[in-house]
């Protein structure tokens, strides 16, 4: 397994300050060591942290997107990086920073790839306004809006954002663990048929049958790269407190770090991020309780076993 590491220290795609220091507080927990002792087959590299210049030209005309050109000009540079990451052949781990990050990394799979992926968005909440609908202008709760190729026309002319044509069908998308979901996100799910398992779906059916359910509708023939955006708030506030908008009644980490699990025995993950980590959010406690959890679910999607390993090519003493 050939991973590359990715930061992305940006915060301005929702209002609270702290989750651009996510990338380096995984980091300092010990990521890329932990990843390290797998097994003897991961080889890591990190490639630092994503910058970018911003152009203000760009922001004069776009109505209820804060911070528009931030936003634009950041995906961008973290698209080419994603694109270049997994040219190089690698699965490309992108740790976040708020979930507009969320549009550099699928179109940069997407580009590297050149065919259709499938996009497993593992989270609370949908993230599928528009600048229209949405009621706080914060796009961390846009992304997959901006992904959609269904949705396109609903957007107006977005400058700077030309590299980025919405590239995916909302078909290729499935949802895990929603359970604070804006009206307008609904009738558009329900208007699209988009595929989402929610909290009461994974009452009904249990973790596992969701994943599997959720990826045999993306790719019944089992052959696609799979990208998984994990926001960190689709486990429950108890698991992850140290978050922009945590929301009770959501994933234990058991059922986090099934999914990757999963996700994992495909071997197919092509990319994976994890975001909306916020290490200035609740107590010190709270932090590390977070950033373990955040370990835990990307340890899994790299092959830890709970079951343990036997070692490759040792004798028994
Ligand atoms: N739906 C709300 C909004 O549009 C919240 C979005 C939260 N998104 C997130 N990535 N945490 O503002
Ligand atoms: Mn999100
Ligand atoms: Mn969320
Ligand atoms: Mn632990």
């Amino acid at each position: 397994t050939k991973i590359g590491v990715l930061g992305v220290p940006f915060d301005k795609g929702q209002p609270r300050v702290g989750v651009a220091n996510g990338p380096d507080a995984i980091r300092k927990a010990g990521l890329i060591e932990q990843l390290a002792s797998i097994h003897r087959k991961v080889n890591i590299k990190d490639y630092g942290n994503v910058t970018y210049e911003v152009n203000k030209e760009i922001d004069k005309h776009v109505p209820n997107m804060r911070e528009y050109a931030h936003i634009a000009c950041c995906n961008h540079e973290l698209s080419k990086s994603v694109e270049g990451i997994i040219k190089e052949g690698r699965i490309c781990l992108t740790l976040g920073g708020d979930h507009s990050i969320g549009v550099g990394t699928v179109d940069g799979h997407i580009k590297a790839k050149n065919e259709e992926v499938c996009v497993l968005w593992v989270d609370a909440h949908a993230d599928l306004n528009t600048n229209k609908t949405s009621a706080s202008g914060n796009v961390h709760g846009m992304p997959m809006a901006l992904l959609a190729s269904e949705l396109s026309d609903y957007w107006p002319y977005l400058p700077g954002m030309d590299w980025q044509k919405p590239v995916i069908s909302i078909r290729n998308v499935a949802y895990i663990g929603l359970r604070s979901v804006d009206s307008y996100e609904r009738l558009v799910i329900d208007k699209l048929g988009i595929t989402a398992f929610g909290m009461e779906e994974i009452e009904n059916y249990g973790i596992a049958t969701v994943v599997n359910m959720a990826l045999n509708k993306l790719d019944p023939e089992g052959k696609r790269s799979i990208h998984v955006s994990f926001d960190i708030d689709s486990l429950d506030a108890l698991e992850a407190p140290s978050t922009g908008i945590p929301i009770r009644g959501g994933l234990t980490l058991r059922e986090g770090i099934h999914v990757m699990e999963s996700v994992y025995k495909t071997g197919r993950l092509g990319a994976m991020d994890l975001v909306e980590v916020n290490p200035s959010i609740g107590t010190e406690q709270d932090v590390k309780r977070t950033v373990d959890a955040a370990i835990h679910i990307i340890l899994s999607a790299f092959g830890y076993s709970r079951k343990g390993l036997i070692p490759k090519d040792a004798q028994l003493p």
